[in-house]
């Protein structure tokens, strides 16, 4: 290779890593920053890395389209975007003790080490749903077809404002809201449930109406609370039997919340009013069902039924 042309490289390369650099910035500022393990997120995209697949992504991309540079707005720096941060995810699992078990990573110190080994797995899992939600989240794009709306909820949901950020409130025992002395602790407990649990209920409900061809004549968010109550209930009955049945019916081991002293929802509340409770949360789902603009609904009150009527 001439000296000319890697001289261009090199001049190409600082300038498309910058655009790499900004536009994982403006992902990562875009996400909601307060969640409790935001800073590992920041910590693990935004500590160095040569960015080398971005860089195949917009170099390729340029050879492709004919064009000497990238602009801030194409979608292939998304897309350069969204490698980057699986690859992150996919460094911050090879790092911990279980796979490579090593101390640093880009110069710092690796994320388990930095934020325990919890967290790590939790940002590993966030940041791959995260870019899913990069490559789908695109407001021109998710208009474009129902399969990335799809992709986006999902992504959504099981990801660090859902599911991840469910299990990392509930590992960590640390609990998010808005104002610390706004709720009880009842309150507080269902928000763990509604993350862990009742998120991926959700999704799973609204990819139903989405998958349907008559999606544009029903109505959402009765869909969303109908499966938001229904999660919860879900959650709660598997909170009580932990204490209430035994290892040869559950599958799993039965008491093994109480062994290690987690607070459940089912565990605050004891097996009577739990009980109670989470017939409230399936009567209230019920409710919904004749707002969603649905039909057949027998099927839907059959399974809302389930969650509190069985053994394991
Ligand atoms: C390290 O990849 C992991 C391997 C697959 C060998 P890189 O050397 O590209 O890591 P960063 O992104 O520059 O830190
Ligand atoms: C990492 O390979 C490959 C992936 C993370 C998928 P290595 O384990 O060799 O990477 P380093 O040497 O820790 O960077
Ligand atoms: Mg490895
Ligand atoms: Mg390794
Ligand atoms: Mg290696």
């Amino acid at each position: 290779m001439g000296r000319r042309q890697l001289k261009d490289y090199t001049q190409w390369e600082e300038s498309h890593k910058s655009l790499i650099e900004e536009k994982l910035n403006q992902v990562l500022w875009e996400f909601p920053n307060n969640l409790p393990f935001s800073e590992a997120l920041r910590y693990a995209v935004l500590s160095g890395g040569k960015r080398l697949r971005g860089l195949l992504v917009l170099a390729i991309y340029c050879s492709a389209q004919g064009i000497e540079a990238v602009d801030a707005h194409s979608y292939a720096l998304r897309c350069a975007a969204v490698v980057e941060l699986i690859h992150t995810y996919s460094l911050v699992h090879d790092d911990l003790p279980c796979m490579d078990n090593d101390i640093l990573r880009r110069g710092k110190p690796t994320v388990h080490v930095q934020f325990g080994e919890a967290s790590a797995v939790l940002v590993g899992d966030a940041l791959q749903a995260l870019a899913f939600l990069v490559l789908c989240g695109d407001s021109e794009h998710s208009r474009a077809s129902p399969v990335v709306k799809l992709g986006c909820l999902q992504a959504l949901l099981g990801g660090a404002v859902g599911m991840v950020l469910g299990q990392y409130l509930d590992i960590t025992n640390q609990l998010y809201y808005a104002d610390p002395r706004d709720q009880g602790i009842q309150a507080q407990l269902e928000t763990i449930n509604r993350h862990k649990t009742a998120d991926l209920f959700v999704s799973s409900a609204q990819m139903g109406v989405l998958c349907s061809d008559f999606s544009d004549k029903i109505d959402l968010l009765q869909v969303k609370q109908f499966a938001l109550n229904l999660g919860q209930a879900f959650q709660l009955v598997d909170d009580v039997l932990d204490f209430t049945s035994k290892d040869s019916v559950l599958g799993k081991s039965a008491g093994k919340d109480k062994l290690v002293n987690k607070l459940t929802l089912g565990g605050y509340l004891g097996d009577q009013q739990g009980f109670a409770l989470a017939d409230k949360l399936i009567t209230e789902a019920i409710a919904h069902l004749p707002k969603m603009g649905t039909t057949h609904i027998h099927l839907l009150v059959a399974l809302a039924y389930q969650m509190i009527q069985r053994q394991f």
